[in-house]
């Protein structure tokens, strides 16, 4: 019922030139794919001619972060409008490496989830916990900080529509999966919290994903549990056959 979906996050990585070629590749590779939803989130100066590259195509387009302004003097910044002209269907929000490196906090992700969603734009919304939160035991209360902030401003209306990402941050680009059974207990804690807001029917629509080190090895192993509905890929996205592998995870 929930239709898995598999997410690449490109990072800081690719030029327009380079962008073309891996596009062209993997436009190829999953032609006519149709049993996994397929987005790529590449760097805004290659949004337009990715948009242009997949039109009529199974991939659909996200951005990797957003401004929560409409318009105005925020030099640097860019707004769900602009993403919305572009053609994204899709945005990642608080992903760690802006909460880390950016300092943005959890307030911020929540009003960069109500912009996007005012402009028809799905967030999917990363949450997870460090190495040392999870070593110290608080690995539930972190993640819960953080959905409780969306929970502030996410309408039960608009709930079915939007992702969550469960990324525990030592599994991100380290190597270091989190195991299958740990990803799907977080999940399944996420998902309890969201059925305690809004309703189990809600929650059942929701789709909740895992990121941190996904590659073609441990797809089918994350696939298999209850929970999880998807990935959040970086490294292996950056290569069309890996991430052609992921998107064909049931093959
Ligand atoms: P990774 O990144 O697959 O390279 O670990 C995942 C992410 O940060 O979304």
């Amino acid at each position: 019922m929930r239709k898995p979906l598999i997410t690449g996050n490109w990072k800081m990585n690719k030029t327009i030139t380079e962008s073309i070629s891996l596009i062209k590749e993997l436009v190829d590779f999953v032609k006519g794919y149709q049993e996994t939803e397929i987005v790529i989130c590449p760097p805004y100066t290659s949004l337009w001619v990715t948009k242009e590259l997949i039109q009529d195509t199974n991939i659909l387009l996200g951005a990797q972060n957003m401004y929560f302004q409409d318009e105005g003097a925020y030099t640097g910044e860019i707004s769900a409008s602009m993403l919305q002209n572009i053609g994204c269907d899709y945005v990642i929000v608080g992903h760690s490496e802006r909460r880390e490196y950016f300092h943005e906090s959890s307030q911020e992700v929540a009003w960069k989830v109500r912009q996007a969603l005012s402009f028809g734009i799905k967030p999917i919304i990363c949450v997870g916990e460090k190495l040392e939160e999870r070593e110290s035991g608080s690995a539930r209360e972190v993640v819960k900080e953080e959905i409780e902030a969306i929970f502030e401003v996410l309408k039960s209306q608009d709930a079915p529509g939007v992702v969550f990402a469960y990324e525990p941050i030592w599994a991100i680009g380290t190597g270091k999966s989190a195991t299958s059974k740990d990803a799907n207990d977080m999940i399944q804690y996420i998902r309890n919290l969201l059925k305690e807001k809004y309703s189990e029917k809600i929650a059942e629509q929701i789709r909740i994903l895992y990121g941190g080190s996904v590659k073609p090895e441990n797809i089918k192993e994350l696939m298999a549990e209850s929970d999880i509905d998807g990935a959040l890929v970086g490294g292996a996205s950056l290569k069309a056959l890996a991430f052609s592998q992921l998107v064909k995870f049931r093959e």
